[in-house]
C-alpha cells in the first residue's frame, strides 16, 4: 500500500488486484476512459451519479437506431418482430439478473425515481390512509423521501423515520420500535449514495414482514456492485436505475411480486397499458405491460439488456472483491490526509467515500482537483438529511466503479494534497 506524505511522489501501484482482476483490460471496454481532460488523462470517480458505458452498449443503441428502429408490440412487420424481441430479451434478462419469479414482475420504468412514484401513487393511494404510517430511514436520497411526503400530504400519513449512528449505519433496534399497527409500508435504501452504507436488507425485510409490512428497497446504487436476488432478500418492491449499472439513461426496473402488481391501479393510461377501450369502459392489459403506457424507451431498454449482459460475462462476484479492495486501499490513502474527515465510515460499505476537509468548502475541493482531470461530486447528493444529520452543508464524494484503479486513487489522494496546499500555503 502506498504511504503518503506531504507533497508526495507517488509510485504507481500495480493495477491489477491481487484477485487477477485485470482491470487495465477491462477499461479498454470503455472507451471515454481513454481520453484526455484538461489535457490530463481522465480519473472519471462519480460513477455513484452514473456510471460511463462499455463499447457493446453504446453499439447495442447505435445497432438499433441503425437496423432495428420500429415501434414494439405493435406492428407485424420484420422491424417490429425485431425490436419487441429485443426489448422483451431485456425483460426476461431483468427476471433472471434479480432472480424475480417471472416477467410478469419486471416493469420497465425512466429511472428508480419514477419506480418508486409508481409505487406511491399505484400501491400508496390504495393502502394508505389517514394516521397510517410509512417507514423510510435518514439516509434516503430524495427520491425515496418526496414522493412518500406527497403521498402523506394527499392521505393524511404520517412519515417516520430510521436514524442513523454516528458511523452511518442504521440503527435497527430503533426501526423495530417504529413499527406498529399503522406502519403501512417500508421504504428503505440498499446502499447508501451519499455514505456508502450497505443496509442489512434481509433482516430488515424479515423484520418488517414478521409484522406484516411490505418493503420497498432503492437498489440504485446497489446493483452496480453486486449481486442481488430478491427472492432471498425477499423485498416486495425493488427499483434501480440502468444508467447506474453500465447502461444508458431513462430507463430503470420496478420489480414487484406479482401479488402486489397485480392488485395495483395503472399509474398512467395509454396505449399499450389496455386490451379494449371503449368509451363506456376500459379493459386494462396483462402484467407487466398494465404499467407501459406509451411508446417506452426501447433503444434504452436494449442498452441496459447489454449492459447486464456484460457485467454478468465479468462476474459479480469478482466485481465485489475488486471493489472492496479498491475501497479499502483508496480508504487507507485518504485517511492518511490529516484535516480530511470521512463522512460514513460503516463496516459493510459500498466503494463510495464522502468526506470534508476543515476550511475547504467542497465546491472547491472539486473545482481544483477537475483541473487535474478529475471528477469527483460535491453537494448534498440529494441526500440533504443526511448532511443535517453529520452538521455539514455537503461533501466531497469519490465514487469508484470496477473501471477505477488503485493509481486513480492515489492521484485522487494526490490532488486532494495539492487543493489543501493552495488553501493552507
Ligand atoms: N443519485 C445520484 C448520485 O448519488 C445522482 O449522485
Amino acid at each position: 500500500m502506498t504511504t503518503l506524505v506531504d507533497n508526495p511522489v507517488i509510485a504507481q501501484p500495480p493495477t491489477q488486484s491481487v484477485n487477477g482482476f485485470d482491470v487495465e483490460r477491462i477499461r479498454e471496454d470503455f472507451p471515454i476512459l481513454r481520453q484526455k481532460v484538461r489535457g490530463k488523462p481522465l480519473v472519471y470517480l462519480d460513477s455513484a451519479a452514473t456510471s460511463q458505458k462499455p463499447q457493446v452498449v453504446i453499439e447495442a443503441i447505435s445497432n438499433y437506431y441503425k437496423a432495428e428502429n420500429a415501434n414494439i408490440h405493435r406492428g407485424v412487420y420484420y422491424l417490429s418482430e425485431l425490436a419487441t424481441k429485443a426489448y422483451e430479451d431485456t425483460r426476461l434478462k431483468v427476471k433472471e439478473t434479480i432472480n424475480a419469479n417471472s416477467i410478469k414482475e419486471i416493469v420497465f420504468v425512466r429511472g428508480t425515481t419514477e419506480g418508486i412514484n409508481l409505487v406511491a401513487s399505484s400501491y400508496g393511494r390504495k393502502n394508505v390512509k389517514e394516521s397510517d404510517e410509512i417507514v423510510i430511514s435518514a439516509m434516503e436520497h430524495h427520491s425515496n423521501i418526496v414522493p412518500w411526503q406527497m403521498l402523506c400530504e394527499e392521505t393524511g400519513a404520517k412519515l417516520r423515520v430510521i436514524p442513523i449512528n454516528d458511523e452511518g449505519e442504521l440503527m435497527v433496534d430503533e426501526f423495530e420500535k417504529l413499527l406498529n399497527k399503522k406502519t403501512k409500508l417500508v421504504a428503505i435504501v440498499h446502499t447508501s449514495n451519499s455514505l456508502g452504507t450497505i443496509n442489512p436488507i434481509k433482516h430488515l425485510v424479515d423484520i418488517a414482514h414478521d409484522r406484516n409490512v411490505p418493503v420497498l428497497v432503492d437498489g440504485a446504487q446497489a446493483l452496480p456492485h453486486g449481486k442481488i436476488d430478491v427472492k432471498k432478500l425477499g423485498c416486495d418492491f425493488f427499483v434501480f436505475s440502468s444508467h447506474k449499472v453500465f447502461g444508458p439513461t431513462g430507463v430503470g426496473v420496478l420489480y414487484a411480486k406479482e401479488a402486489l402488481l397485480e392488485k395495483m391501479a395503472p399509474y398512467q393510461g395509454g396505449g399499450d397499458m389496455i386490451k379494449s377501450v371503449t368509451f363506456e369502459k376500459t379493459l386494462y392489459n396483462d402484467l407487466p405491460y398494465r404499467f407501459e403506457a406509451g411508446t417506452p424507451n426501447i433503444a434504452g431498454v436494449i442498452g441496459l439488456g447489454k449492459a447486464l449482459d456484460y457485467v454478468a460475462g465479468i462476474g459479480y462476484e469478482k466485481i465485489a472483491a475488486y471493489e472492496k479492495e479498491l475501497l479499502n486501499y483508496a480508504t487507507a490513502a485518504l485517511s492518511s490526509i490529516k484535516p480530511l474527515r470521512i463522512i460514513g465510515t460503516a463496516p459493510e460499505k459500498a466503494a463510495v467515500i464522502s468526506f470534508v476537509i476543515e476550511g475547504i468548502h467542497p465546491h472547491d475541493v472539486g473545482t481544483i482537483l477537475d483541473r487535474d482531470g478529475i471528477a469527483i461530486r460535491t453537494g448534498h447528493h440529494c441526500t440533504q438529511p443526511v448532511m443535517a444529520r453529520f452538521n455539514v452543508p455537503a461533501t466531497s464524494r469519490a465514487s469508484f466503479a470496477f473501471y477505477n484503479t488503485k493509481a486513480e486513487a492515489d492521484l485522487l489522494a494526490k490532488g486532494i494534497h495539492n487543493v489543501i496546499k493552495m488553501f493552507r500555503g
